[in-house]
């Protein structure tokens, strides 16, 4: 009972209130929460201790940043989002709170398409500077079934590799992006390639215009770090699942290469496995073996995930196998 009295003597403030209402929203710094709220950083770093001790709110450091969001654990996150769906929608100050992160989120947003529209052509070249490309794409490919994938989904395709890769091996392969100018490398690669089973289509990770449980498999390669809410792109991901569908996720292990961030607009610095895993099975999948690629200085890891039900496809395995399905 102590627990959930000092939880709610936590919350019992105005400026924790709308802190909580605002992390609802998001995994959010510091310095965001400080200009939505017009508070000094002092301020409000301790009304963010305050809830992070009272086990409202989480708090977790990738290099310099810190992010607050509301609390996983069971109690203090279940209480948090009851007294956040208890606030008044109509409340003036919760509604200004909402239009100036909405403000924040539409410059992060315009940064990163900034920086895609700059990077768009070149997209292929800057990822071959942190990883062996091949072994990667023949360890995703060795992750999905032999047969069986009628239809594919890439979500996050810029320039159509993945589905340049995996076209040949499927039915049906939609790529989906937010940028049009990475659609538009996207289309000039397929149909250099005449890939003809493939489209591309554009639209947002978090909320994909499509119909629930519509694909056998679905890519997420290297698209996550730059995801403001990945739990709910990994959701969103396993929405689109057939019953027995698979999910390989790509990305970075835990890394301190602050300079992507700032540089190339990276969200996040890597993933640790029990992230990626827990956020896997909060949609309702079975994580499976994740892999790790050693590169230098980048570490590259390699999550699958299936949705339970159907019927269980044969995985790959023959490396030759790996090589044709990569090549
Ligand atoms: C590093 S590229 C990776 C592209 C591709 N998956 C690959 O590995 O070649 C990341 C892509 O994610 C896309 N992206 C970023 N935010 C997105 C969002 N909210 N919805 C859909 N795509 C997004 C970017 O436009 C960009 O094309």
């Amino acid at each position: 009972m102590e627990q959930v009295l000092a939880a709610l003597r936590a919350a019992a403030e105005p400026t924790r209130l709308r802190l909580l209402a605002l992390c609802a929203e998001g995994e959010l710094t510091v310095s965001e929460l400080t200009e939505i709220l017009g508070q000094s950083q002092p301020r409000v770093s301790r009304h963010l201790k305050l809830l992070c001790e009272a086990g409202l709110l989480d708090r977790f450091r990738e290099a310099s940043w810190v992010f607050y969001r509301l609390a996983e654990r069971a109690r203090g996150g279940a209480l948090a989002r009851l007294l956040v769906e208890l606030l008044p929608p109509n409340d003036a100050t919760l509604a200004l709170d909402r239009e100036r992160l909405a403000q924040i989120k539409r410059q992060r947003a315009e940064q990163a398409a900034a920086y895609f529209r700059a990077n768009a052509a070149q997209w292929d070249r800057i990822r071959s500077l942190y990883v062996a490309e091949h072994e990667v794409e023949a360890a995703l490919a060795a992750l999905l079934p032999r047969d069986g994938i009628r239809d594919l989904l890439d979500i996050g395709t810029g320039t159509g590799r993945m589905l340049e890769i995996f076209a040949p091996k499927v039915e049906r392969a939609l790529g989906i992006d937010l940028s049009r100018e990475m659609l538009a490398v996207a289309r000039v690669n397929l149909e250099r390639s005449e890939q003809r089973n493939c489209s591309v289509r554009l639209g947002d990770m978090y909320q994909l215009p499509l119909p629930g449980a519509s694909f056998d498999a679905v890519i997420i390669h290297q698209v996550l770090h730059y995801a403001e809410r990945p739990g709910q792109v990994i959701a969103e991901a396993a929405r689109m699942l057939r019953p027995g569908g698979y999910l390989a996720v790509v990305d970075f292990a835990p890394h301190d290469l602050e300079f992507l961030r700032g540089e190339h607009a990276h969200r996040r610095l890597g993933f640790t496995d029990g992230e990626i895993t827990g956020w896997c099975r909060a949609a309702g999948l079975e994580p499976g073996d994740v892999q790790h690629l050693p590169g230098e200085p980048l570490t590259v890891s390699l999550w699958p995930a299936r949705r339970p039900g159907g019927a269980e496809a044969s995985p790959r395995a023959a490396s030759s196998d790996h090589q044709v399905a990569a090549s």
